[in-house]
């Protein structure tokens, strides 16, 4: 395993990705983990993450320095680098200007970590302080006119720095920076796969559900289908899924959850209609995040009534991912949402939560779904929010507004399906802004609700980008859903990616 330590930069997770795509489990944790903690998870080499900190920063964030110590192998990125150089007697200085973009890069003396690549390679850059004098132990691998100190390392005691993002596609062999880290440095093996992680997880269930029972919270959504059929193929009719009906699921979907679960995965699942409890709990509630945690105390108050009915329920399976856990807020990340199924959780909750998917990024989900046998069209189904349309309805929710949305979002859908789109677009629905404006149908003046597409392309939904649906697609989607869904009368398309807006609109 290679450690990740968090110090904040918007770009951490990217190294934990990279290091998996090469078939090494990665993991990203806390900076504030101690040398002793670092030392029971036995990691092969930890990476220093960059971060938005100037190391001078009185409450900058550091790392239990003795972690230097324990002779496993240390990457510095960035803030990561400066660190370290600092730990070594090395020293950092304030810049007067921030460098940020790409930079050429020259290398001294064939170093390690860029083996078999240009002398003169482009690197992405996101600096403010920089190290000024490498540490005395250290030789500087790497110069560039701004940065004369790119990159430093102490080959005896298995050190490295680099000043430049090699995570950052940017970096031309960013990739080779990491892989040499990684397997060269580290000696790792690249033998972590899907298939391992489903023996593994197979088998902790076993073991931390024992002969107990676990309930799972099925949405039908990749996410809770992945869950389900893993928690399944552990422990069998020892789960039980519960489908909570909750008002705010997309035209039809419940019909077609219960027909592909129940019927076709013959899993023992439970449909509970609480339509009415949901709403009633969400009326008059315009604030997106009060929303958010309204659906997720409820949600968790409906299991627990039918695991009263159940009896002798112990877990709650949920599927939530590591986005989720991240975005939430680590010690270094901003709250920017609270997700529902990690930031929602009411106190006094009675079950113990399982989520084997909580280390995991979106597309590893997809694949882990396809290895289990969840067919294509339920493990290519685009991410679905839990509290669902109740945050595509901006401010109150009533019930005709999310029939608005209900009625326009299964146009779209068609659409975009016969257009072929549906795979290349990760998510794509529409939002009811709480906007009027004037029209003219027939030969009358209307006055009528805008309803809002959103089309984004990403690769985990941390950031995106508004796709590129070509017009006439967009027109005939336009046209029908200002012609089929009463209290329509303008259409718009948002173009905005993410950040700095989000792929929601609450
Ligand atoms: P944002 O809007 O934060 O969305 O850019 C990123 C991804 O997360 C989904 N999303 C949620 N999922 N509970 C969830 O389970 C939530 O409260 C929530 N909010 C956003 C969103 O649909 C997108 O896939």
């Amino acid at each position: 395993m290679i450690l990740v330590l968090d110090f904040g930069s918007q770009y951490n997770q990217l190294i934990t990705r990279r290091i998996r795509e090469f078939g090494v489990y990665s993991e990203l944790h806390s900076h504030k983990l101690t040398a002793e903690e670092i030392k029971e998870m036995n990691p092969k080499g930890i990476i220093l993450s960059g971060g938005p900190h100037s190391v001078y920063d009185e409450n900058s964030f550091r790392c239990d320095e003795k972690l230097f110590d324990l002779n496993i192998p240390v990457l510095g990125i960035c803030y990561g680098m400066q660190l370290m150089a600092l730990h070594f007697d090395g020293k950092v200085e304030k810049s007067k200007n921030r460098e940020y973009g790409k930079a050429l890069i020259d290398l001294n003396d064939n170093p390690t970590l860029f083996k078999d690549t240009p002398n003169r390679q482009t690197v992405w850059m996101s600096h403010g302080d920089k190290v000024t004098v490498a540490p005395p132990s250290f030789k500087v691998d790497a110069t560039s006119p701004s940065t004369p100190i790119a990159a430093i390392s102490n080959e005896d005691k298995k050190l490295y720095g680099v000043q430049f993002h090699p995570e950052v596609r940017h970096s031309e062999y960013g990739n080779d920076v990491l892989r040499h880290f990684v397997f060269d440095v580290c000696d790792s093996v690249g033998n972590w796969s899907i298939e391992s992680f489903i023996d593994q997880e197979v088998a902790n269930i076993r073991e931390k559900v024992g002969d107990r029972k676990v309930l799972c919270a099925l949405s039908g959504g990749v996410d809770s289908s992945v869950v389900a059929a893993l928690i399944h193929k552990a422990i069998g009719d020892q789960l039980t899924c519960i489908f909570v009906d909750h008002g705010l699921l997309r035209k039809n979907e419940a019909d077609e959850v219960m027909q592909v679960f129940a019927d076709d995965f013959k899993m023992n699942i439970i449909k509970v209609d609480a339509k009415d409890r949901f709403l009633s709990k969400l009326a008059g509630v315009d604030d997106p995040e009060k929303k958010r945690k309204i659906i997720g105390n409820e949600f968790i108050y409906v299991f627990d009534d039918e695991a009263a009915k159940l009896k002798d329920i112990d877990f709650l399976a949920q599927g939530t991912l590591y986005t989720d856990v991240i975005e939430s807020g680590t010690d270094t990340a901003q709250t920017i949402k609270s997700h529902h199924n990690v930031g929602g959780l009411p106190e006094d909750m009675q079950f113990e939560l399982i989520e084997p998917l909580n280390t995991l990024f979106k597309d590893e989900v997809r694949e882990l779904g396809t290895q289990l046998g969840i067919p294509d069209y339920i493990v290519w189904r685009q991410p679905f929010p839990g509290p669902g349309l109740a945050i595509r309805v901006l401010g109150e929710i009533t019930e005709d507004k999310l029939e608005i949305v209900r009625e326009s979002d299964a146009i779209l859908r068609e659409e975009i399906k016969l257009a072929g789109l549906d795979r290349d677009i990760w998510q794509y629905f529409t939002v009811l802004p709480n906007i009027k404006s004037v029209g003219v149908m027939g030969d009358a003046r209307t006055y009528d609700y805008t309803i809002g597409i959103r089309a984004v392309t990403s690769i985990d939904g941390m950031t995106s980008d508004w796709a590129r649906i070509p017009w006439d697609v967009l027109e005939k989607i336009s046209t029908r859903i200002v012609n089929e869904v009463a209290h329509i009368n303008r259409v718009v398309y948002d173009v905005t990616s993410k950040p700095p807006a989000t792929i929601e609109w609450e």
